[in-house]
Formats: C-alpha cells, sequence, structure tokens
C-alpha cells in the first residue's frame, strides 16, 4: 500500500449544530451567499433556521436558489455572478449532493474569469483544474453523496449531455455542519436512493480496488452493514433520528477518503449510472440501485473470491459446501432484495429506459475514466461490449 491521504475539513457533527452556523461561518467571512435546491430548505424551516443563526452572528446574505437536482453548469455560472455582484466572501451549500456540489464549482468559478465548464474534469482543451476558491460550508439535508466533507463535484452539462466531475483540494470544504435532524424530512424514495449511493461508494473500492487492503475491507462491509441496518430503519421511519443519524454517519464515512485510502479506488457502476442519469436526468442512488447488481453480476465472474467474502461477512452466508461464484451471486441476490424492499429500482424499464441508446451510454462512461485501449476503468477493464452486456442485463 502507497497512498497518501488529505481531508482538511473539519466536521461539527450532532443533531441541532446548525444553529451553530452563525458563528462558524464568522471564522471566514462577512456576507454569505447561500445555496439551496428546489425548496425543501424553505418548506423544512431549515433555511429560517439557518437565517437566524447568521443574524445573530452579524452575518448579511445573498441567496442562490433553485439548484436543481444532477445539479448544471448554468446553475454553477448563475451563483457565481450573483455572490460577484453581491461581495460574498463564503459560500454556505444548504442542502443534498447537487446543492453541495454546485456550491463547490461556484466558490471556485468566482475567482475564475474563464468559462466555468473549464472547472470540470472531462479533459478538454481549456481544462483548468481549480486551484483556489472561496471558502464553503456544507450543511447537508440529505444522508448520500458524502460531498459535505469531499473535494468532489459532480457537474452536468444540459446541452451535450455530459456529467462529468471534478476532484481537488481547493474543493474541500472548510467545514461540513452535520445536522442529522435536517435530514428528518427526506421523503422515503430519496431516503432509499441516498442509502444505495452510500453502499456503492464504499463497494466500488471493495470490488474494483488492489488486493491486500484487509482493514479497508472490515470499514467497508462495516460501512455496508451499517447503512443496511439503519437504513431500513430509516426509510420505515422517516422520524427516527437515530436512524437518520446512523445513515448520515454511514454517508460521510463511506466517502471522505478514509474506506478509500490506499485502495485504488475505481469507479464504473458510478460512471455508468453518471451517462445514464445525464441523458435522463434519473436520480443517482436510483441509477445505481439498478447498474449496481448488473455490473457486481458481470464482475462477480472474474473475481468470485471476493463476492464470496462479501456474502460470508456481509450477509453472513455459510461458505460451507459452497463454490465461491455461486456462494458471491447469492449475496448480490439478497443485495438486489434489500434494495427493492427498501423500494428502490433495479430494471432500467422502471425507470423508462429502453436499449436504444446503449452504445451511447457505454461511450459516454469509458469517456471520463478509460485505459490506453479505451476501456472503462474498472476491474476488470470494460469493453463497450462489457458495458452493453451489463446495461442489456438490468433491462
Ligand atoms: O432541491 P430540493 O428542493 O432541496 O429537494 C431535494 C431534491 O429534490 C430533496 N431533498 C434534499 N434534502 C431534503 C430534500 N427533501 C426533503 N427534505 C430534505 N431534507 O432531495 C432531492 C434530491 O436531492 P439531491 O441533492 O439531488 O440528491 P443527492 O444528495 O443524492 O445528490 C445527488 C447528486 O450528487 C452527485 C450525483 O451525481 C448527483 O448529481 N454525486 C456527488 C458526489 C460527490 N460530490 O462526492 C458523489 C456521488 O457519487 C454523486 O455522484
Ligand atoms: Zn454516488
Amino acid at each position: 500500500m502507497n497512498f497518501e491521504f488529505y481531508n482538511p475539513t473539519k466536521m461539527v457533527f450532532g443533531a441541532g449544530v446548525l444553529s451553530r452556523l452563525g458563528e462558524i461561518v464568522g471564522q471566514y467571512g462577512k456576507k454569505a451567499l447561500i445555496v439551496t435546491g428546489g425548496g425543501s430548505v424553505k418548506r423544512s424551516g431549515t433555511f429560517a433556521k439557518a437565517v437566524e443563526s447568521l443574524a445573530k452572528a452579524g452575518i448579511t446574505y445573498a441567496e442562490c436558489s433553485g439548484v436543481e437536482p444532477n445539479p448544471r453548469i448554468t446553475s454553477v455560472t448563475r451563483g457565481a455572478k450573483i455572490a460577484r455582484e453581491e461581495g460574498c466572501d463564503v459560500i454556505i451549500a444548504l442542502g443534498g449532493g447537487s446543492t453541495m456540489d454546485a456550491s463547490k464549482v461556484m466558490a471556485a468559478a468566482v475567482l475564475y474569469d474563464g468559462d466555468p465548464w473549464n472547472l470540470i474534469g472531462h479533459g478538454q482543451a481549456d481544462w483548468h483544474i481549480p486551484t483556489k476558491a472561496l471558502p464553503i460550508i456544507t450543511v447537508p439535508t440529505l444522508a448520500a453523496t458524502g460531498s459535505e466533507m469531499n473535494g468532489g463535484a459532480v457537474i452536468s452539462n444540459a446541452e451535450t449531455k455530459v456529467k462529468s466531475f471534478v476532484k481537488t483540494s481547493a474543493l474541500f470544504p472548510k467545514v461540513a455542519l452535520v445536522d442529522s435532524e435536517l435530514t428528518l424530512t427526506v421523503p422515503k424514495d430519496q431516503t432509499a436512493y441516498g442509502v444505495c449511493d452510500i453502499i456503492t461508494h464504499v463497494m466500488e473500492g471493495y470490488f474494483n480496488g488492489i488486493d491486500g487492503t484487509p482493514i479497508q475491507d472490515r470499514w467497508a462491509e462495516g460501512v455496508i452493514i451499517n447503512a443496511m441496518e439503519y437504513g431500513r430503519k430509516a426509510v420505515a421511519d422517516g422520524s427516527d433520528l437515530e436512524a437518520r443519524t446512523q445513515v448520515q454517519w454511514a454517508s460521510i464515512v463511506g466517502l471522505n477518503g478514509w474506506v478509500q485510502a490506499g485502495v485504488n479506488t475505481l469507479s464504473p457502476m458510478h460512471m455508468i449510472e453518471h451517462a445514464l442519469s445525464a441523458h435522463h436526468d434519473i436520480t443517482h442512488g436510483a441509477g445505481l440501485a439498478i447498474v449496481g447488481p448488473a455490473w457486481m453480476r458481470f464482475a462477480a465472474k472474474h473475481r468470485p473470491q471476493r463476492f464470496a467474502q462479501f456474502a460470508e461477512r456481509v450477509f453472513g452466508f455459510s461458505t460451507e459446501g459452497k463454490d465461491d461464484l455461486e456462494l458471491g451471486l447469492k449475496a448480490i441476490d439478497a443485495y438486489e432484495e434489500f434494495l427493492r424492499n427498501i423500494g428502490c429500482p433495479t430494471h432500467l424499464s422502471e425507470v423508462g429506459i429502453g436499449d436504444d441508446q446503449f452504445e451511447q451510454y457505454a461511450k459516454d462512461a469509458a469517456l471520463v475514466a478509460h485505459d490506453n485501449e479505451g476501456r472503462l476503468l474498472a476491474r476488470p477493464a470494460m469493453t463497450m461490449d462489457d458495458i452493453v452486456g451489463v446495461l442489456r442485463s438490468a433491462l
């Protein structure tokens, strides 16, 4: 294992910590741009509480509302313009992963004179990885992406149908203010999709990483087991604060870099899903519930031992007298059943996607992360035919 680990984001975690927003933001600026999504934070009263806390600390604010799920580059441009015009010196992301991702790129775009799309990593000639950004304070209202404590952002370009990401040190939030009370209003479906996203984040490294990472394996298994246990409870009873808290903690641990340290993770399930949501605007976690089991059945044939370990340790299946692949496939069935039980779709037909553009999705999935032969980075690396095969099996 040879690796570097870096995560400078300070975390303040606990039910009720939203009341500390003003005090925390005051350490970084005097006028905030508050970025929000489609209105959930207004309906839940979260926005009002945030503003009250800012007022107590003497922080003024401007607002950028209306960031859409699968956030678009146009929202980033709009937010950066408001921040500039209003003279904001700190950005508050108050919402789900989409709001947080858009806020991060806005924070960089404020200090960049070129086209904000250049800031997103997609390999074009004028690509500019952000090196500076206004201070970002994340206040997540949905447990899923882990964006609150990582340096990544996923942004879509509606014109070109490209969904791509940027991941760099400058985009780490200064503080993640994590108040699980804010997630109590998340509807059942989004709660379930979030749980699938959390699990998939650690699965990517678990199934696609290098060998010889026993601590990371146990860690990933722990996140999966807990996300399943508390995810079930949070879906069954949205007002269960303990379940919400544990799911939110899992979402952060799942993608703040700890579980991935030294694993050399690759993310084929994410790359394929991003291609689907770029074309069809489906919810990321729902897309992962469809792609995940289908991809796992493909990968299990190449690495049956790994999937047998997953079966034994996550589902407690006995290995006795069982062939590794058989055991692995049984665990994938159990995982798919879990997803269905919490209300996730597991087939493309359920979200209205047919097979007419499979070749395009395969191309798009590999566009962002491919090897010298153009294959999607994964274990094993996937040809276009492999990706199309996985999609076909998910119909
Ligand atoms: O827009 P509002 O009105 O806020 O409603 C949102 C939205 O409709 C709603 N919601 C959020 N908090 C709520 C709530 N509804 C009621 N009560 C609350 N407390 O939930 C809906 C989905 O929100 P969104 O932010 O889109 O969901 P999520 O957190 O799953 O974020 C998905 C985005 O993050 C990207 C995805 O690709 C997708 O674009 N990802 C970002 C990553 C990262 N930065 O590290 C990694 C992930 O793998 C992922 O790719
Ligand atoms: Zn994800």
